[in-house]
């Protein structure tokens, strides 16, 4: 899939690439592009990092400029400002942990693919009304887990999912394993003290192992 030039992703492209998106908090913008490098050389380049941090803009904008193998996103997209600074930073697509028809209409606006968070029936009618069939189920376990997926396959035939929130090594499969999920999202991928201790390796076989779980 030709996802590293610069032609616009969709939401689909952005969930087929790999069976995980890392959840990437950052807080120091010297661990942006030696983590995505790692991410990488793991066989995962789709990279959502949160806009949960004062540095998490320069993050991408690293990332973006530096590690040209990654795709990287911006998480935690909450506002239309928040779509206009991850576009301007240089972010392929978003993520948001709910929608609003702001945030949906700013990434429109800014040419970025949106995977919008959902947790309820009558917000993905809402999603879908204008237009998404791939969202973002949030938070994943504690809003219902597989079996949530399961009853929504029923009404929702034709929206794929990204479950994200509470999404381990030891259950992804139990998500993985449903025909409406295409992908799941979680923050294992990247640990704290990885980052902290610059343990690249680590995060590179983490990598390598979600990247192997099979859809
Ligand atoms: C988040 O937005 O923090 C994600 O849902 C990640 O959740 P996790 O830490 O449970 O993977």
């Amino acid at each position: 899939m030709a996802v590293n030039s610069n032609a616009p992703l969709t939401a689909r492209q952005v969930m087929q690439d790999a069976s995980v998106i890392p959840v990437i908090v950052l807080h120091d913008l010297a661990h942006a592009v030696p983590m995505a490098r790692a991410l990488v050389a793991g066989g995962i380049r789709m990279l959502e990092v949160t806009l949960r941090s004062p540095q998490a803009l320069a993050c991408i904008e690293a990332i973006a400029k530096e590690v040209p193998d990654a795709v990287v996103g911006a998480g935690t997209v909450r506002s239309a400002a928040d779509a206009a600074a991850a576009a301007k930073a240089g972010a392929r697509f978003a993520v948001s942990p709910g929608y609003t028809r702001a945030v949906g209409q700013a990434c429109r606006d800014q040419g970025l693919s949106l995977l919008p968070g959902v947790a309820t029936g009558s917000e993905i009618m809402m999603a879908q009304e204008d237009g998404y069939t791939e969202l973002k189920f949030f938070p994943a376990m504690q809003a219902g887990g597989p079996a949530m997926l399961k009853a929504w396959s029923g009404p929702f035939f034709d929206v794929k999912f990204c479950p994200t929130g509470g999404v381990t090594p030891g259950n992804a499969l139990d998500f993985l394993s449903l025909p409406n999920v295409a992908c799941v999202g979680g923050s294992w991928l990247v640990p704290a003290e990885a980052l902290a201790q610059g343990d690249w390796a680590r995060i590179e076989t983490l990598a390598r192992e979600a990247s192997q779980l099979a859809r």
